[in-house]
């Protein structure tokens, strides 16, 4: 484990985690003699439609016929529309055919197997593309993969994911990603998984209020994983989050090229009450942590409740069991009773889908008969399941269709399918003919995270019966226009085609129903000026607008055949094909047919997979399991200080590594790193062994204080120990700054059991426990692993998380705060301040208080070792004191006080 940590003198010993990495990513540097000079990516947002080529050229460095692999992944949503190869100047393009057609023409390649690996799905939202080809020695390859895809708003953002992993260094790699949104873009932020402080460089932003320019070009070095390696960091997400500028309606109109697109998100709307039936699944296989997971997002969702909500719970194995026999309000006593009911469920027995959703069906009517359900409020059934039915009504055709009877179109019904022990088709079915949706639950630490995050979804409905509404001499072909339910942070998206004489002025009416009131709203939009504003060729590409109409008619087209009759479905199925092969998508309906060269096997075949077939890739939350080789060594300390110090804007700190550098010494102020231990997999690191180049394992039982670095030209600290502090404390708050920090320590477990960081400027909350960082920003939550590596750039906020576990928060005005979880999971959280001269003069908290002016009284003659302070009229006995600085594992002098 590596952590930076405030030292004072020069004995302190740096440990590189250099020979760690080597264990993390086993590619060689280049495969086989294949060697990829150029890997670019660009991608063109135009108004939330994403156009992505990647353009790998590669080159056979060996005396030998190679493979060439070209390996990509792409967001599962996305539609690939083109992919080719150039070999030899020859160019193979890849041609889009319907399915069977693709299949018969080459049933060779089918029944040798091979068209389903090219394309398949890995982790929770990507699928991955590969094509291998034989190249001869010395010849060159560029493959071009291109794929579109709509950006849906989800808790208020719009979210462009990029995998990065070219496997070896890339003497050309360059990533750009062009943004243009008519509207206005309100706010912009990136985050990748791989991005280190030296690879900060290489990162560019630029904004407008309508543009964006996010360009990433390391170089050769930039890209090592240490200078004496060959190995690659790129390896992981690279994430670009955006919203746009809203006027009141929310309404945008947009044209192009004979097509429009409307985007309707109205802010500002009063959330409408909602009567919710959560259906929880306890059967035996839930038991364990999946039953775990469910209590506890249960519990935190329950204390989400708005109070003006209704709710019941019912749980079901073989049979269900009503928490309360109607829907009680969601005040905090009911809530509070609800959460114990939650706390004790237990799993055992079968799964009996049909008689829950049935029983919770009749809870709503009862509740409506008993008038219960106020007027305009919304009624929901969430259905949370692990399993397949077992008990009870086990044919799932006559489940869905019990269900939809006794629904009868009054409520929304929403599936989620915990794991792949499901049929995800048939609650997808059952939720799509109910007006609701289905999500999957994914297995794993962060479940109940998931399961919060869905809730958070559909907490807040605005408006329901949505209709948009255009004339009809207008327009024609018009996508999906009436919308049952709208959520807060949501869009809703209509798009379709000018016609041949439509008028220059595009009039378009949305009506909707709210909790007392429906509501009208207007937009309107101009041919000529719309046409003016998609110009820049930079930002467009050609018929982005059609595309983006043909991509959401294929999208709607296959939703709509989950809940209609055959006959129906055919019918959808045969326009969605239509369009596939029309604008070239790879759509489940498509297939992509890839010629070789001559005397390779001549074609191959790339189908999409489905949904269910996600099953058994593994985890990528925290997929990185940490190595640590038994013995450490020393290396290149400053330059290593120097990128660090990036965090620490403050120019005391520029200031200090230059006089270090003449010393030859580290000084107070600058963070070093630190081995001291593994994870539960890896031999523990033996210090016996160790004699100047280690330090001693910090020793157990001390309780770590909290090190403050004092103000004053002194330089000394506070060693704060709060371990007999208990229950949530107010540590720091600064509205100077708009900065709250609130934990609680458990003395049992040496550190804090939670923290929660709260910036007002951005506007985002962390909250960090031993388990995760979950990160809430625009009603939106991010949750890491501790360990996981994160960088995230928000507009006046860094956060990053290295493989040590060390989380700062820092920013150009603002302290820096570190957290880091203790390498024993039984421990608690330590807590560290850097920067602190960047308090404003408010600040007070636990810890805040030493930053006001502090009254030290002056030393009793007999004893220097004891003195006084006063703070804000309170007086503490401070002790001169080695005390052990965690972060560093290092003793240091402070002036102890205990609170
Ligand atoms: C696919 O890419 C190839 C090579 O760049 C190009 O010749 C072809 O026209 C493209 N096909 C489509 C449908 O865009
Ligand atoms: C959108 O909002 C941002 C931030 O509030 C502002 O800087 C920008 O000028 C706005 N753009 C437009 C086109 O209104
Ligand atoms: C906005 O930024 C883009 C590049 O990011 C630039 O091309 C464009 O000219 C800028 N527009 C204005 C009005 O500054
Ligand atoms: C399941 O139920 C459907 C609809 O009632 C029926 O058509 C079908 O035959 C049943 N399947 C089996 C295997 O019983
Ligand atoms: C809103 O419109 C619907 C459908 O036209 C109607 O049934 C309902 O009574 C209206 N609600 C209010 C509050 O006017
Ligand atoms: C799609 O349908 C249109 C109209 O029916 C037809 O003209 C066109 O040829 C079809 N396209 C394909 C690729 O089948």
């Amino acid at each position: 484990m590596k952590i930076p940590s405030h030292v004072h003198t020069c004995s302190i010993i740096l440990v590189l985690p250099s020979l760690l990495l080597t264990f993390l990513n086993p590619a060689i540097a280049e495969k086989n003699g294949v060697d990829i000079y150029s890997l670019t990516v660009d991608s063109r947002v135009s108004s939330r439609f994403a156009h992505t080529v990647i353009t790998s050229q590669v080159v056979n460095k060996a005396d030998a016929v190679q493979q060439a692999t070209f390996q990509m992944e792409l967001p599962r949503k996305a539609f690939i529309t083109n992919f080719s190869m150039v070999i030899d100047g020859v160019t193979y393009p890849a041609t889009v055919k319907e399915k069977a057609a693709a299949q018969e023409q080459y049933s060779m390649a089918v029944s040798r197997g091979e068209s389903a690996g090219l394309i398949k799905a890995t982790g929770r939202k990507m699928e991955e593309f590969q094509v291998s080809v034989s190249v001869a020695p010395a010849t060159k390859v560029t493959f071009e993969l291109v794929y579109e895809e709509l950006l849906r708003r989800h808790l208020g953002v719009y979210e462009l994911l990029l995998k990065v992993r070219p496997q070896q260094l890339v003497k050309h790699l360059q990533m750009d990603i062009h943004i243009f949104e008519p509207q206005g873009i309100s706010f912009l932020e990136t985050e990748s998984t791989f991005i280190t402080n030296e690879l900060v460089d290489a990162l560019t932003t630029s904004k407008n209020s309508t543009k964006a320019h996010i360009r990433f070009k390391p170089t050769l070095s930039q890209q090592q994983k240490s200078p004496d390696q060959q190995d690659t960091i790129l390896d992981g997400n690279f994430i670009v989050r955006y919203d746009v500028n809203r006027t009141h309606s929310g309404n945008s109109i947009q044209i192009e090229n004979g097509y429009f697109v409307h985007y309707f998100a109205p802010e500002g709307l009063p959330t409408m009450p909602k009567n919710v039936v959560f259906v929880i699944d306890k059967s035996g296989s839930m038991s364990g942590r999946k039953i775990r997971q469910t209590r506890e997002a249960l519990i935190k969702i329950l204390s989400d409740l708005n109070p003006k909500d209704q709710f019941n719970l019912i749980v079901f194995s073989e049979e269900a069991n009503l928490w309360n026999p109607l829907l009680v309000p969601a005040s905090e006593e009911n809530v509070n009773k609800a959460k114990s009911y939650a706390a004790s469920i237990q799993a055992r027995g079968g799964t009996n889908i049909n008689d829950a959703v049935l029983v919770a069906v009749q809870l709503l009517q009862n509740s409506n008969q008993a008038e219960l359900l106020s007027s305009g409020s919304i009624s929901l059934i969430i259905l949370l399941t692990d399993g397949d039915p077992t008990v009870g009504e086990t044919n799932r055709t006559q489940i869905q269709k019990n269900v939809q009877e006794a629904i009868g179109s009054q409520y929304s019904l929403f599936c989620l399918g915990f794991g792949f022990d499901v049929s995800y088709a048939f609650l997808e079915k059952l939720a799509l003919d109910n007006g609701g949706l289905a999500r999957r639950i994914y297995e794993d630490s962060d479940s109940a995270l998931q399961l919060q995050d869905f809730y958070e979804e559909v907490a807040n409905p605005l408006l329901t019966e949505v209709a948009f509404e255009y004339p009809s001499n207008a327009v024609e072909e018009v996508t999906q226009n009436n919308f049952h339910l709208f959520f807060r942070g949501s869009e809703m998206v209509v798009a379709g085609k000018l016609r041949d004489q439509s008028p220059d002025v595009l009039f378009s009416k949305v009506r909707g129903q709210m909790h007392t009131e429906n509501i009208t709203f207007q937009a309107e939009s101009s041919t000529a000026e719309q046409e003016g504003l998609f110009q820049s060729p930079k930002y467009i590409f050609h018929n982005f607008m059609e595309r983006l109409w043909a991509y959401l008619t294929i999208q709607q087209l296959l939703e709509k055949t989950v809940s209609a009759s055959d006959d129906k479905s055919k019918a959808l199925k045969t326009r969605a094909l239509n369009l596939s092969l029309s604008y070239n998508f790879v759509t489940p309906l498509t297939s992509m047919v890839i010629t070789k060269p001559e005397g390779q096997e001549q074609s191959q075949v790339a189908d999409k997979p489905a949904e269910d077939r996600a099953s058994n890739f593994p985890s990528s939350f925290g997929a990185v399991a940490l190595g640590v080789p038994g013995n450490y060594r020393q290396s290149g300390h400053l330059s290593q200080l120097s990128h660090h110090s990036r965090f620490y804007p403050h120019p005391n700190v520029e200031r200090l590594r230059d006089t270090s550098h003449r010393r030859g010494c580290l000084n107070p102020g600058l963070f070093l790193f630190l081995l001291l231990e593994t994870t539960t997999i890896a031999p523990s690191p033996d210090f016996s062994t160790c004699s100047r180049n280690c330090v001693a394992v910090p020793a157990s039982g001390q309780v770590p204080a909290i090190i403050l670095p004092l103000r004053g030209p002194s330089g000394d600290r506070l060693c704060v120990d709060i371990s007999h502090s208990q229950g949530p404390m107010d540590l720091l708050s600064d509205p100077g700054r708009g900065l709250e920090v609130t934990g609680q320590y458990k003395r049992q477990k040496a550190g804090f059991f939670w923290v929660e960081v709260t910036y007002k400027n951005p506007q985002v909350q962390i909250h960090v426990s031993p388990e995760h960082v979950v990160v809430t920003r625009n009603q939106r939550r991010s949750a890491y692993k501790w360990k996981e590596t994160l960088f995230s750039v928000l507009p006046g906020l860094e956060m990053t998380m290295d493989k040590t576990g060390l989380l700062l928060l820092s920013g150009p005005d603002k302290v820096t705060i570190g957290l880091s979880s203790q390498n024993d999971p039984g421990k608690g959280l330590l807590l560290l301040l850097r920067d602190t001269d960047h308090f404003s003069s408010q600040v007070s908290g636990t810890l805040g208080q030493f930053y006001q002016d502090v009254l030290w009284e002056p030393p009793a003659a007999a004893d220097d070792s004891r003195r006084m302070l006063r703070v804000q009229g309170k007086d503490y006995s401070a002790t001169r004191e080695l005390r052990l600085d965690h972060h560093g594992g290092t003793e240091i002098s402070c002036w102890s006080v205990e609170l």
